[in-house]
């Protein structure tokens, strides 16, 4: 059986052929019920989500939470359990959009070598190794916070993505992954540059990003309060102050394009925040989302407007008070938008 990228008679990894795709404008289904949680059958009463040197591990402490110490402030969230476990609850609902699979660009077979970059706790790249016994797969991040015992063939560097990376052309990568990177990178083009640097000809990249904004078709997003699009608006004028835009899901397939990778696609996933779809898998999604957005609020918000906007903490924790109790309110049909844009370094040189 040949095995050819792009070949569309057959399933590839990703598992979904292309047209596969959700129309990223059909309008979710309201459940109308009062109890819209309870047709998953949980008890969704609980909002609760509930080779080192030492200068890698000196965390710096501010206002309770934990920042990484390698190139100290460069990066404005976290990195401490409760922004762990946000994270791992925020694998689960990218596994739950794609029915499981790691990852939606077209590869006919296991790539020999995987780059994810910002891997955080390294649980898709472990998931990806497990998965994929025959690829070396290894992650990068500014913070030393995966676990010790990991797969035989993942492995994990502290590195920082802006820095200039040094893969010798036979380390290069068959395929560069990226998830969840809005906040991390201030020189896009050159992230990109890097990347295609990194792969050999006919190797692909993938970025899957969630957008750092809130709509509603019903426009109950402006019925129910004003906090969340305010607190959208503030955390993206913090970041691109900060010089680090968060809101940046939708820009990455222009930059994919920019940078010269070919059969570029953006696959968008509507993501309800709450149990108010219909639909039971939405609804099921939903739940897990709220509980992530719920734990995202702090994180996102608090060096940002406290370091960058010079917010008080005080006026800071009424905001993030205020978010919050708009993501609980089941009269809200928000969702955000995921994108999952892949694309291929062509053969020949352009
Ligand atoms: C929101 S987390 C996403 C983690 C992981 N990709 C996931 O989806 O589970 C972003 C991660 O990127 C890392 N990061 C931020 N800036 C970075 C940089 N310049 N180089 C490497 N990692 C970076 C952070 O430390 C953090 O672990």
């Amino acid at each position: 059986m040949s095995e050819t990228v792009g070949d569309q008679g057959q399933a590839d990894l990703g598992g979904l052929a292309p047209d596969q795709a959700p129309n990223p404008d059909a309008q979710l289904q309201v459940d109308t019920s009062d109890d819209n949680d309870s047709a998953l059958g949980l008890d969704t009463s609980s909002t609760t989500s509930a080779s080192l040197t030492s200068s890698i591990q000196n965390y710096k402490y501010e206002n309770g939470r934990r920042y990484h110490a390698y190139r100290e402030g460069t990066y404005p969230l976290p990195n401490d359990e409760p922004e762990q476990d946000r994270q791992d609850l925020l694998h689960h609902i990218f596994r739950l959009i794609l029915d499981g699979k790691l990852l939606r660009a077209p590869l006919r077979h296991a790539p020999q070598r995987v780059l994810d970059v910002g891997t955080g706790t390294g649980i898709w790249a472990m998931d990806f190794a497990d998965e994929f016994p025959e690829s070396i797969v290894i992650g990068t991040d500014l913070s030393p916070i995966q676990p010790t015992w990991v797969p035989p063939n993942c492995k994990f560097l502290i590195d920082d993505a802006e820095s200039e990376w040094l893969y010798k052309p036979e380390e290069a990568f068959d395929y560069i992954h990226w998830r969840g990177l809005g906040g991390s990178i201030a020189d896009w083009p050159k992230y990109y540059r890097q990347v295609w640097n990194s792969l050999p000809p006919g190797g692909w990249c993938e970025a899957q990003e969630y957008e750092a904004w809130l709509r509603s078709d019903d426009d109950t997003i402006n019925m129910t309060g004003k906090s969340l699009l305010q607190w959208c608006e503030l955390v993206d004028e913090a970041s691109m102050k900060f010089g680090k835009k968060v809101n940046i899901a939708g820009l990455q397939k222009q930059h994919m394009i920019d940078a010269g990778f070919v059969d570029v696609r953006e696959d968008m996933y509507k993501v309800p925040v709450g149990t108010w779809p219909k639909d039971p898998k939405l609804k099921e999604m939903g739940l897990f989302e709220r509980e992530h957005m719920l734990a995202a609020v702090e994180p996102f918000t608090l060096a940002l407007l406290t370091r960058v906007l010079g917010w008080s903490v005080e006026s800071t924790q009424v905001l993030m008070a205020n978010v919050r109790n708009e993501f609980r309110d089941k009269k809200n049909h928000v969702y955000s938008y995921f994108h999952f844009v892949y694309g291929r370094k062509p053969e020949a040189p352009t």
